[in-house]
């Protein structure tokens, strides 16, 4: 029985954090693991509704978001994550909180953010019309020691997908 891990995503809206995640999903469960996706925009519809993005309601998000993954990963579960995540100190905390941590870093140039826009809110929080926009005038805080980093401007969401594969083997979460 292989055990619980949770792979935590975080990087700038539109990094590709999702994409990757669901890659990975898929893979998981054709190897037969149980697998859950808690997605950002999926969670603020429903265990996070009525909260907004002020430094205060983005750390109860993501301790909420890290809270269910800590209760699916102590049961052998794969729990994806992906959130912007932008404030370090949480992401820290859930790590120690749950143990079991891979963080994934989809590192990606904000101009190509901005390129992609695929919400178009890019475009609305550089004319001003979304306050607080993570990248534009609120911070990101990059990982420091991430377990890895898919440069996702420089790579497919395969060979990301591949990656984050790759290092959940090393660190004996996959027993294949
Ligand atoms: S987090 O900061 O709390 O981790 P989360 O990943 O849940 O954020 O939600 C981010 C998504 O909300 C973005 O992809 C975007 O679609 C939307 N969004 C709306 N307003 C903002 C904002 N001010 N900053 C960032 N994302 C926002």
């Amino acid at each position: 029985m292989s055990q619980g891990v949770t792979i935590w995503f975080t990087g700038l809206s539109g990094s590709g954090k999702s994409t990757i995640a669901r890659i990975l999903e898929k893979r998981l469960r054709q190897v037969g693991r149980k697998v859950e996706v808690l997605d950002g925009d999926v969670i603020r519809t429903n265990l996070s509704k009525g909260l907004g993005f002020s430094k205060e309601d983005r750390d109860i998000n993501i301790k909420r978001i890290g809270f269910v993954c800590h209760l699916l990963t102590r049961n052998d579960v794969v729990a994806i994550a992906s959130a912007i995540s932008p404030y370090r100190e949480v992401r820290n905390y859930n790590r120690s909180l749950i143990g079991n941590f891979v963080e994934v870093y989809a590192k990606c140039a904000l101009d190509e953010c901005v390129k992609r826009d695929v919400k178009g809110l890019y475009k609305k929080a550089m004319a001003g019309e979304i306050k607080g926009f993570t990248g534009v005038d609120d911070p990101y805080e990059e990982p420091l020691h991430p377990e890895v980093v898919c440069e996702t401007d420089q790579e497919t969401a395969e060979q990301s997908a591949e990656r984050v594969w790759a290092k959940l083997i090393e660190l004996g979460y996959l027993n294949l």
